[in-house]
């Protein structure tokens, strides 16, 4: 590993080790078969069991080509890589390990329910099993109220807690969560927070990827940073991030000749040191959750003195008809007076169109009426004919009379 690595102590070093990796490396190559992008360089790093791993990294930094090695999906280019001390591609590992992708892939015509009952029918789990895993997780990723929704009616945070509740269904002992908040309001991420935080407490093994550093922060025993496919830093959170040439002490408001007492002890203990008094900051989404949380708090009592109505009709509303009121109101364009004239000329010519289509129809209508008369139309045809006939032949004898007196025979 480069020296310029800094590396703190591994915490839980008793532990068995749940993965290994000793100079793995995975370059991709091209059509041609000459080398792409060198994903991951040459990485060494252990996790153990129990730990919260945050796998950090700016885009294209390698963590999820490190993942999709971890679960078998990609083959390294090189170095040793074992998970539960297996190959990375054992079938056992499968049962042990639950991942949420960077993106989720969902069937979107399944419901909420239907999409977690699908998976865990993969792992063989009886229909009640089954039934009390998909409910307890739906409860847990706070979807309960979603269960029979389908999910491609999902926004995208609904659809990352729908994904993380899919990796959880086969309880298994080792998480690889890539982005889990990526897409979740602040309020989603500290919940899922909370959640890693919970399968920390149920002594599972968690891999995190993720950019933003605040999530990770909280949750992880120990970062491993990568940068360019190399690592960066690996190490506890304490270790890494503690400012040891630093003290910070909090203490309730101070009246200000206490201050003084207390500036002039350090001025004397640290004469060239740099002192700062400051009020703690609360950070931006405890800020925001508790703002939430009040909102939410109010609206409950509210709907608690309806006895819960507004959540029931919610739950047994109509989908169809809930679909396309969404529908209708995303498609639904503003009235302007540009757009009301553009729609009358549009009726006008759809109106004139119609009208010399009627016109084109009539005029073929009595062409073939024309062409094809009715039978006794022609009957009354042929009698005029051999009347005409007839009267031009005595027509022409009269003439002949009138003209040629002297020719007369009869
Ligand atoms: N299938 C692939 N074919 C070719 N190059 C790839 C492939 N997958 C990843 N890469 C390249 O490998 C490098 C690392 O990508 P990776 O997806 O592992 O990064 P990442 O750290 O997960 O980034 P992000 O934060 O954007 O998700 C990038 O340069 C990327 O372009
Ligand atoms: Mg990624």
């Amino acid at each position: 590993m480069a020296e310029a690595v800094k590396q703190a102590e591994k915490s839980a070093p008793e532990r068995p080790v749940v993965v290994s990796a000793v100079g793995l490396t995975k370059v991709f190559r091209d059509f041609w078969n000459r080398p792409k992008a060198k994903a991951v360089n040459d990485i060494d790093f252990e996790v153990r069991e129990g730990e919260v791993v945050g796998l950090l990294g700016p885009n294209g930094s390698g963590k999820s080509t490190t993942v999709k090695m971890l679960l078998g999906l990609l083959y390294p280019t090189g170095g040793r890589l074992t998970v539960f001390g297996k190959s990375p591609r054992d079938v056992e590992n499968k049962k042990l390990i639950g991942y949420l992708p960077e993106e989720t892939y969902l069937y979107k015509y399944l419901t909420a329910f239907e999409t977690l009952d699908f998976f865990a029918s993969l792992f063989g789990l009886s229909k009640e099993e089954r039934t009390r895993r998909c409910d307890q997780l739906l409860d847990m990723v706070g979807l309960a109220h979603a269960r029979n929704r389908p999910v491609g009616e999902f926004s995208k945070g609904m659809a990352r807690r729908i994904g993380l509740a899919q990796a959880m269904i086969n309880d298994p002992a080792f998480l690889i969560l890539d982005e889990p908040t990526s897409g979740l309001d602040p309020l989603g991420c500290r919940e899922v927070k909370d959640l890693i935080k919970l399968l920390k407490k149920r002594g599972k093994t968690v891999i995190v990827t993720s950019h933003l550093l605040s999530d990770v922060e909280e949750v992880c025993d120990r970062i491993i940073v990568l940068y360019g496919g190399r690592i960066r830093a690996n190490g506890g959170m304490e270790d890494l991030l503690t400012i040891r040439a630093s003290d910070t002490i909090t203490v309730p408001r101070l009246p200000e000749d206490a201050l003084e007492r207390i500036r002039q002890i350090v001025r004397e203990s640290v004469p060239d040191g740099e002192m700062s008094v400051a009020h703690p900051h609360m950070s931006l989404e405890d800020f925001f959750v508790d703002i939430v949380n009040e909102a939410k708090k109010e609206s409950l009592e509210t709907s608690g003195s309806r006895s819960g109505g507004a959540i029931a009709e919610y739950l047994t509303g109509d989908r169809e008809h809930d679909a396309k009121v969404v529908l209708d109101s995303l498609t639904r364009e503003e009235e302007t007076p540009a757009r009301t004239l553009a729609k009358k000329m549009e009726e006008d010519a759809a109106k004139a169109e119609e009208e010399a289509a009627k016109k084109r129809q009539d005029e073929l209508f009595a062409k073939l009426q024309a062409a094809a008369p009715a039978p006794e139309e022609e009957k009354s045809r042929q009698e005029q004919q051999e009347i005409a006939a007839k009267m031009s032949e005595a027509n022409r004898k009269l003439k002949d009379l009138l003209t040629n007196p002297t020719d007369r025979k009869d």
